[in-house]
């Protein structure tokens, strides 16, 4: 059968099986990914502990905020990081026209298979993008605030398309409303571009993103982490914990 609204063959997912109106066909064939939003290697690695890490994204700011310079310190860097985490790291190429963003990205994708260069959408950016997808080299288009520019990181071959929610929700822009509309387009068609939820602020984010199929979410650390924690997860583990201990005192007397 097709999906509700959408055009092409359903291929199968549980939740298509009953088409129900406004219901959209979910292509996502994989569960939703955490990359960690940062360059710091003692975050990552904590992150890595976590034990729920798939990858991790930077760009020049968070390289600076790590203190990171020099072309050789930059690329030391990307590799250090790539050694921790066993999934896919984005790494940004600084120059801006066609060529000089074609020999950077080349350079850094040859530093790790793990490799993502992340590429600014601009018009010399999608054509690099379409450039990297014909070499096989995997691309993330950031600097995403709009369904026009998402489909045109799609139609160049994007892996990862970046729609920067929080600094869209900073100017009274509904960034999550921006991740779902991607989603239906991507879905009306098939794109394989994996939509990156980034500039991620607070868990309520990665939820959001998640109900309306985000196939990834880059977050800071605190916001992965406060996922773990409830008030009746901590009360009820010292109750589970104080009974045990009651009970075994009381055999024993
Ligand atoms: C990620 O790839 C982006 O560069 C990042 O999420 C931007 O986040 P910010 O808006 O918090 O700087």
């Amino acid at each position: 059968h097709e999906c509700a609204k959408v055009r092409h063959a359903c291929k199968g997912h549980a939740q298509c099986r009953v088409p129900l109106a406004g219901y959209l066909c979910r292509q996502q064939q994989h569960p939703m990914k955490f990359f960690i939003d940062t360059a710091s290697l003692a975050q990552i690695k904590e992150a890595q502990d976590l034990g729920v890490l798939d990858g991790v994204t930077t760009n020049p700011s968070l390289m600076a905020k790590e203190g990171i310079s020099g072309h050789d310190r930059v690329m030391k860097h990307y590799v250090d990081i790539c050694n921790i985490v066993d999934g896919d790291v984005s790494a940004e190429v600084i120059a801006t026209d066609y060529a000089g963003m074609i020999k950077e990205g080349e350079d850094l994708a040859a530093l790790h298979p793990n490799i993502v260069v992340k590429v600014p959408m601009t018009r010399d950016g999608v054509k690099a993008i379409k450039y990297f997808t014909g070499k096989g080299i995997k691309t993330n288009c950031t600097l995403v605030f709009s369904a026009g520019q998402a489909l045109l990181a799609a139609k160049a071959g994007a892996t990862y398309v970046s729609p920067f929610v929080g600094r869209l929700d900073d100017v009274s822009t509904d960034g999550v409303q921006l991740i779902e509309q991607i989603r239906v387009i991507y879905d009306n068609y098939g794109y394989g571009t994996e939509i990156l939820a980034a500039s991620i602020r607070h868990p309520m984010h990665i939820i959001q993103c998640a109900e309306v199929g985000a196939d990834v979410a880059t977050c800071p650390l605190s916001a992965i982490t406060a996922l773990f924690d409830h008030p009746l997860t901590t009360i009820g583990l010292e109750k589970f914990l104080a009974d045990h201990k009651k009970a075994a005192t009381a055999v024993k007397a």
